[in-house]
């Protein structure tokens, strides 16, 4: 699995989001240490609020595949609705509530998470990890520290 089918998986996603009042799809693929991809896309409601971002929908389904601990990628992509897919040349990064979900799950597994964001199309990157996304994170270890 190279970074380019990663990439390439999360663009599929978020072509395939549910994201009518926006119009900004989005897209996540997690990889695990064995190699396995699940992915997911942001689904909005009319009830706006419910909506749910690409990234949890993609540790979601990462957590009944393969296990939170178990992941070491998790790759963002994005872009406004076009047609059937997605058009924007600018990285989507995840936005604070996302950050804290990977953060979870780093904390689970004791590594850093790398975290790589592009566009719809393009080859604009930016390759980072949840540590330089959510410095000091709260995490599980915070709710026994005396
Ligand atoms: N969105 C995500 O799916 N992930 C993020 O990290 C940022 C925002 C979604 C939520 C909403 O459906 C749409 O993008 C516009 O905010």
């Amino acid at each position: 699995m190279t970074i380019e089918d990663l990439i390439a998986a999360a663009r599929d996603a978020a072509a395939r989001a549910h994201a009518p009042y926006s119009n900004f799809r989005v897209g996540c693929a997690v990889l695990s240490a064995d190699g396995t991809v699940a992915t997911g896309a942001n689904m909005e409601n009319a009830c706006y609020r419910l909506g749910l971002c690409a990234e949890q929908s993609a540790l979601s389904a990462a957590q009944h595949r393969f296990g939170l601990a178990q992941i070491t990628h998790v790759v963002v992509a994005g872009g406004a609705a076009a047609g059937d897919g997605i058009a924007g040349h600018d990285v989507v990064t995840p936005c604070g509530g996302c950050r804290q979900a990977i953060y979870e799950a780093a904390c689970l597994s004791g590594r850093d998470i790398a975290v790589t964001c592009v566009g719809a199309e393009g080859d604009a990157r930016l390759d980072t990890t949840i540590g330089a996304l959510l410095p000091h994170g709260f995490g599980p270890d915070a709710l026994t520290r005396g």
